[in-house]
């Protein structure tokens, strides 16, 4: 029987999320869920396990009740009218979490406490375990708009690595899957991230593709490299990613053969050198990228620091602009740009 499930992802990569459920699951009446961001509603009959193997996706919800709360009365005789069978069997362990979305006269701390004890009266067996549990109820408060569900998953999906090397600027998987589903990598294509960090970038990509491409990794930084060998061998991909030290201002001289995707979480300080910008150092990189795209290579970019970028981009006029979007990590908005190379460019 087909279900109905609520998914939350990033800011402004909904349509990202969107597309994979599209591709990967048998859904149907896939929607932002009443243009709320970051969430988006669908029926499916796929089960649990395919649910939760979304690398878009930070939670999966299954909705049991959805309803209109005009006003607190209404939202409580919602909350006590939904029945959630599973919490009917003995020794059920349970947690209530609160999500919302908007102004109300409540906090969230005080509607999981409210509905936990109405849980309790309701289904008198029921124990709470907040770190122990069977099952974490979500109450969703998304203006007026109550949805009760059941979480899938306990730990946020996008916190899928091991990561024994960590990196305090750490690219989320789930933005590192979407920079890369942006990048349109095709079969064979040779992908370079050249400011990896951890390696969060190099290492989504080898989950998604394995050795069908070629994956290259490369920081200014020793301890970034060696990090991110480490993190990307405790996920088995030893010896699928190239890991090195290389300065990517240098590219065209460094690299022997031409890439044909650039994906990077650039850095938005400056740690490469005293007395060096930001926007020279965004300038000599592209400059040295443009140099060893492949003709019809992409490139896709993300920084905090997007009017740097935006101003170089102009400036230099060697990359077309496909596509500008927000997206938001660690409470900051970040900016990633989507270029093409110009070719037939003569440094005029
Ligand atoms: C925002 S972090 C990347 C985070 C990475 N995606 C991850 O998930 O860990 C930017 C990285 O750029 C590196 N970096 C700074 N200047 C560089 C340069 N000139 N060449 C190569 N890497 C550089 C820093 O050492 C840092 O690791």
């Amino acid at each position: 029987m087909s279900k109905k499930y609520l998914i939350t992802t990033d800011y402004g990569l909904e349509d990202i999320a969107t597309a994979e459920i599209a591709q990967k699951l048998d859904a149907t009446a896939i929607e932002a869920y009443y243009n709320f961001p970051q969430r988006i509603s669908f029926y499916s009959k796929n089960s649990t396990t395919e649910l939760l193997s979304l690398r878009s996706v930070h939670s999966v919800l299954e909705i049991i009740h959805e309803f209109e709360a005009l006003d607190t009365p209404t939202l409580f005789s919602g909350l006590e009218a939904t029945c959630i069978e599973v919490l009917e069997k003995a020794g059920v362990r349970f947690r209530v979490r609160c999500e919302r979305y908007g102004f109300h006269p409540f906090r969230s701390v005080d509607l999981e406490r409210i509905y936990g004890a109405m849980l309790l009266q309701k289904y008198p067996q029921l124990k709470v375990n907040l770190t122990n549990y069977d099952y974490e109820v979500r109450i969703d408060v998304l203006g007026t708009r109550v949805l009760v569900s059941l979480q899938l998953n306990k730990e946020a999906l996008s916190r899928r690595f091991v990561r024994v090397h960590n990196h305090r600027a750490a690219t989320k998987p789930t933005i590192a899957f979407a920079l890369l589903q942006l990048a349109n990598i095709q079969v064979g294509n040779r992908v370079l991230d050249p400011t990896c960090g951890s390696g969060t970038i190099p290492i989504e990509a080898a989950h998604i593709w394995g050795n069908s491409i070629e994956i290259i990794g490369h920081d200014l930084q020793l301890e970034n490299v060696e990090g991110a060998l480490q993190n990307a061998t405790s996920e088995g991909f030893e010896g699928l990613i190239q890991f090195a030290q290389v300065d990517a201002r240098t590219l065209d001289t460094s690299l022997s053969k031409p890439v044909d995707r650039i994906i990077a979480n650039l850095p938005f300080g400056v740690q490469s050198g005293k007395n060096i910008s930001l926007k020279a150092l965004y300038e000599t990189f592209l400059l040295s990228a443009h140099g060893v795209l492949s003709a019809d290579g992409r490139i896709v970019l993300m920084t905090m620091r997007g009017g740097v970028l935006r101003d170089v981009l102009f400036r230099i006029k060697m990359f077309k602009i496909c596509a500008e979007r927000i997206t938001e990590g660690g409470g900051l908005f970040l900016h990633v740009f989507v270029l093409e190379k110009i070719t037939h460019f003569e440094g005029c």
